[in-house]
């Protein structure tokens, strides 16, 4: 399967939003159902500084979505950005999320003044900490009752990655 990964642009803001309204996609994530298709619109056609985000296409349809986004505003912080990732439930398990971690984690590598990515990922989502490990993410530890998840408060592991070597 050929995926393509390119940076989003205003008029994928409605398979953005998408994306974000299957259940999977929101209960993986710290996303809330019934996401807004307004607010991805603004999100996209008037991106924040410093934040990058990409989407995954087959045959020129959005199959997924992911980003890097400054880890807070302090100066000293500078150096951190967080990551997310989300693939739909149609298209989970086919290596999109691989295409996009490769993306993601290439730009920071090569192109950003970046030492360090970061996520947060609930401590059951097997397949995403499987990602991440793949790509060097390591667990730094284990914040209890972090996030409501459908009516319980549920544990996420700290994962981040330092930058290899450069040169
Ligand atoms: C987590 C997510 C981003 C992964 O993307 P994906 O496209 O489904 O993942 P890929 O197909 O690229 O596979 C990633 C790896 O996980 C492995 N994997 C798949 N299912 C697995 C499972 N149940 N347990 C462990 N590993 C699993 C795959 O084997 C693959 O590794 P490999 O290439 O070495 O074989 C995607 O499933 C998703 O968006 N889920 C819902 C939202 C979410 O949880 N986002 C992450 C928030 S932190």
């Amino acid at each position: 399967m050929d995926i393509q990964v390119r940076r989003a642009e205003p008029e994928d803001y409605e398979a953005v939003w998408r994306n974000f309204t299957d259940e999977s996609a929101y209960t993986g994530t710290l996303q809330l159902p019934f996401p807004s298709r307004e607010n991805w619109r603004k999100r996209l056609a008037e991106p924040a500084d410093g934040h990058v985000i990409l989407v995954a296409c087959v045959d020129g349809q959005v199959v997924g979505n992911a980003g890097l986004h400054p880890a807070g505003n302090s100066p000293r912080r500078a150096h951190a950005l967080a990551l997310g990732v989300t693939v739909p439930s149609a298209w989970q398990g086919k290596g999109v999320g691989t295409a996009l971690l490769a993306a993601l984690t290439g730009l920071a590598d090569g192109w950003l003044p970046v030492f360090r990515l970061e996520l947060t990922v609930f401590a059951d989502n097997a397949r995403a900490i499987a990602l991440y490990r793949k790509f060097g993410f390591e667990e730094e530890g284990r914040m209890r009752a972090y996030a409501l998840r459908d009516g319980r408060y549920a544990d996420v592991l700290a994962m981040a990655r330092l930058r290899p070597k450069a040169a």
